[in-house]
């Protein structure tokens, strides 16, 4: 019940989610439309009134189920059925002895890894650390050059993904979760993980979106997973991720069929 609860709590189903002000994701918006919602926000804002769009209101209990849009106040964007994943692939773990640390790269405001720390304390594990990757700025600028895949990727432009790390700190405190046996990895992938304190995982957890940050994970990180491990993969929906997923999976001779989580998110088990 209280991984239930913390699990409802992560995704902020309990309550109504708020809507989100009108210039929250401006950067969408062609410049003419950029600049007259913006005028129009600080010009409302000015006289205290706020202009709000409700959209994920519509269908708030499915978009919470299936992680879909970005919620305003909840500390994970992932939905319940990828945590519901998460514990499942831990717990299974943990009962098979499985050894290993547990990481997610790419954790915005923190909850998928809250989620984990909170399964670890659920079952008195705690000989095992949660590694907390990500550069709390946002996405890298698409780098061409090197990842063709990700030309055009605007996802650096969000500064709704760019958490501070003190504030995924204050969330794992809310929760009453935070101890030594989490470690924060702060920068982005290719300088933290190639030299992370990481000897083996049970559970290695990709959010990174583009296809730079997903292989990059993978190189690093995949080869310390133990036999028995889960790999769980949020993004499979998105093109540059999948096509990070396939290349390494056929680089590699992996062969483990791949599962469907819900309509992005997969996972194997390494054998
Ligand atoms: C979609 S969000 C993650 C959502 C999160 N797992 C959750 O539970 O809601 C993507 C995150 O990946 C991080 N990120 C993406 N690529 C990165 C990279 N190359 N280095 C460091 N952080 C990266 C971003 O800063 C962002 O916080």
């Amino acid at each position: 019940m209280y991984l239930e609860l913390i699990k409802k709590t992560l995704t902020y189903s309990l309550w109504p989610e708020p809507g989100i002000p009108i210039e929250t994701f401006n950067s969408h918006r062609p410049l003419l439309k950029r600049t007259l919602v913006s005028w129009l926000a600080a010009l409302l804002r000015s006289r205290q009134y706020r202009l709000s769009y409700h959209g994920f209101a519509r269908d708030e209990e499915s978009k919470r189920a299936e992680g879909l849009g970005w919620p305003m106040l909840a500390d994970t964007m992932i939905g319940i059925k990828r945590l519901d994943n998460i514990q499942a692939c831990l717990e299974q773990a943990i009962t098979d002895g499985v050894p290993g640390d547990l990481i997610e790269t790419g954790v915005w405001r923190g909850g998928a890894c809250i989620l984990m720390k909170a399964v670890l304390t659920a079952h008195v594990v705690e000989d095992r650390t949660v590694f907390v990757a990500d550069s709390f700025a946002g996405l890298p600028k698409p780098d061409a050059a090197h990842y063709p895949r990700d030309a055009g990727d605007r996802h650096h432009r969000e500064e709704f993904l760019a958490v501070s790390a003190d504030q995924v700190r204050g969330n794992f405190r809310k929760y009453g979760l935070l101890d030594d046996r989490v470690i924060f990895l702060e920068g982005w992938f290719k300088d933290t993980l190639p030299a992370a304190p990481i000897d083996r995982l049970c559970l290695l957890r990709l959010d990174g979106d583009m296809y730079q940050s997903t292989i990059e994970a993978l190189t690093h990180l995949y080869p310390k997973l133990s036999s028995g491990g889960f790999c769980l993969v949020d993004d499979y929906a998105l093109d540059g991720c999948r096509a990070a997923v396939d290349d390494y999976r056929r680089q590699h001779g992996i062969a483990e069929p791949i599962v469907a989580v819900d309509a992005t998110g997969v996972f194997w088990r390494k054998r």
